[in-house]
């Protein structure tokens, strides 16, 4: 039986990457969008045989675009991971509205964008996962990013109402919450800092991008498909809720 059509956002590097790679080794077909990292993207397409597409999440009609481009080349998406993100650490009070709306439309607005634009053909053919990587910060908050816990809490807050939305069609809709991750993202924290937080973990080590694709894949299955509306942490004990 064909398998799902699965859209990743940032799919092509770190814990995206990972991503693709986990759907693409449960069969299916991957569609994984990139905004700028070219040799990333060509890396991605020929290790793991995923289609990349290059959009800007923020781009509501970008985004409509792309989904029909994936669904003309790889059939209708069934599952969808918004996981594309980016910080711009600082404190409020020398916040530029740049940082705060460029955070905010890259992680909370992408997943309205996505999300609305599969929304009404996975209610048509009466399934749907779609999976928002939010973040420890989102539920705990973060000293320096006001921008992103709000996006990452943000992305709680749609998950659960969505969830409602979507449950008598099959459509499950969940959060992943990870803690400290081994990316690009926190490579460039300042280490003194990245230390203190590390400290804090109680199994004494960063994730791994896998540990979150692993549970992505789970949920993106027919299996999960009476987990609806969770926020489900993966952080090495940091912060239990
Ligand atoms: N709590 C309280 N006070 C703190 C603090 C904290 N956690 N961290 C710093 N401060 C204080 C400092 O002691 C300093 O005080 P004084 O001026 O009185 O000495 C003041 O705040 C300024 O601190 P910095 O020198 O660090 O200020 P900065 O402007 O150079 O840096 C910052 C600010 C960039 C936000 C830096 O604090 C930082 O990098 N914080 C960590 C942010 C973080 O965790 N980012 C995670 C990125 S990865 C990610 O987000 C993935 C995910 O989902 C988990």
């Amino acid at each position: 039986m064909k398998k799902e059509t699965a859209i990743v956002t940032g799919g092509t590097r770190g814990i995206g990457l990972a991503i693709t790679k986990a759907l693409r080794e449960a069969g299916h077909p991957v569609a994984a969008i990139y905004h700028g990292n070219e040799e990333a993207a060509q890396k991605c397409s020929r290790e793991t045989g995923a289609s990349v597409y290059k959009a800007d999440v923020c781009d509501f009609e970008a985004c409509q675009k792309m989904v029909m481009m994936a669904e003309d080349d790889l059939g209708p998406v069934g599952i969808v991971v918004n996981n594309a993100g980016i910080t711009k650490d600082g404190v409020l009070h020398k916040m530029s509205l740049e940082d705060w709306e460029n955070v905010l439309r890259t992680n909370l607005y992408s997943c309205f964008n996505l999300s609305r634009a599969v929304m009404q053909g996975m209610r048509d053919r009466s399934f749907g996962r779609i999976i928002n990587i939010t973040s420890i910060n989102g539920q705990k908050g973060q000293f320096g990013q006001t921008n992103y816990c709000a996006a990452k809490a943000g992305m709680i807050g749609f998950t659960k109402a969505l969830a409602l939305e979507g449950a008598a069609k099959n459509i499950t809709v969940n959060a992943v919450a990870p803690g400290y991750i081994e990316t690009d993202m926190t490579a460039a924290m300042k280490p003194e800092v990245l230390q203190t937080i590390v400290k804090q973990i109680p199994t004494g080590r960063m994730g791994l991008a896998e540990e979150i694709a692993s549970l992505v894949a789970y949920l993106s299955s027919k299996e999960a498909g009476f987990i609806n509306g969770a926020t489900i942490p993966v952080n090495g004990g940091q912060y239990m809720c």
